[in-house]
């Protein structure tokens, strides 16, 4: 679904694009790649979620662009390596020129999505790319330690973590260990970018009805279309402590409602409710 929403952005006209990857429509499935073909089908798909959940496709489109300026930054600050962790259809890897070349990529992902990407990748670009490295694991159940070192992944480098569309799915403990090995593996300058949800939203005090009800009915039809549940969240207004103590400075918070013009479009209700931070590794 994110990827299908990335690919409903890149049909809009360029000058209302808010994010741009070309690759998204190249990953969808029968249903979401019919839709994506038409403009007038995205139109009316967008209109339906935005029914279920008022602000999500803007809040999603900003949250790509975000993330890939973030991403550009670093890049230009010199990181030697990323690691996307839970990388679904993300793109980047295959979309930034600046990337290619000079920083290796880690994709990490459940083995059940990562294998039908690198099928879909092979298709797309012809092979796999020298410079992404594609490692399998089960957040809950294997240590992400192990299975990126057995891969090739320096913990002396400079890096970036990109944590996208995942932590909600999570296990807290898992978010902590996963926090942990970034803290205390990675090479001076390392930082991470991640989104979540406010507590208020998985324990349905936020007051918002459409999110309770989306909630609601996310529980309901959830396990027949998907394993992922909620499971993540963070207290509103408590990240940088939190960050804080799990080894991380300088964090930087910003809500769907805070994003500037440049990553906002389309209703503002729902994006109060999530929000993407970056911070530093402390030296
Ligand atoms: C909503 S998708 C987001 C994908 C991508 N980051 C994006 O923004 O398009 C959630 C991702 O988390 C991964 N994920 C969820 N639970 C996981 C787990 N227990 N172990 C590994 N990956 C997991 C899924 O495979 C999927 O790629």
């Amino acid at each position: 679904m994110a990827a299908a929403l990335r690919a409903a952005e890149w049909l809009a006209p360029e000058d209302e694009r808010v994010c741009h990857d070309p690759f998204a429509k190249d990953f969808l499935g029968p249903i979401f790649g019919t839709i994506a073909k038409s403009r007038l089908l995205t139109k009316i798909a967008i209109w339906f979620s935005e029914r279920i959940a008022p602000g999500m496709v803007g809040y999603i489109a900003g949250r790509v662009r975000y993330i890939d300026d973030y991403l550009e930054a670093r890049i230009d600050d010199g990181i030697e390596q990323l690691v996307i962790l839970g990388a679904g259809y993300d793109s980047r890897a295959y979309r930034s020129d600046k990337l290619k070349g000079k920083v290796k990529v880690f994709e990490v992902d459940h083995p059940a999505t990562q294998t039908v990407k690198m099928e879909k990748v092979k298709k797309i670009l012809g092979s796999l790319p020298d410079h992404v490295v594609y490692v399998p694991i089960d957040f809950e159940n294997q240590k992400l330690d192990e299975r990126l070192f057995e891969s090739g992944y320096d913990k002396n480098l400079k890096t970036l973590f990109i944590w996208e569309g995942v932590t909600y799915y999570i296990m807290p403990e898992v978010v902590d260990t996963t926090l942990a090995f970034v803290a205390n593996n990675s090479g001076e300058g390392s930082s991470i970018i991640f989104d979540y949800v406010f507590q208020s939203v998985l324990d349905g005090t936020c007051g918002v009805a459409e999110v309770n009800r989306a909630r609601k009915a996310y529980e309901r039809i959830g396990t027949p279309l998907t394993s992922e549940h909620p499971r993540f969240g963070v207290e509103e207004g408590t990240i940088e402590g939190f960050l804080s103590e799990r080894g991380f400075y300088q964090v930087v918070n910003i809500t769907g409602d805070n994003f500037e013009s440049a990553y906002s479009k389309g209703s503002t209700q729902n994006k109060k409710l999530w929000s993407t931070v970056y911070a530093m590794v402390k030296p």
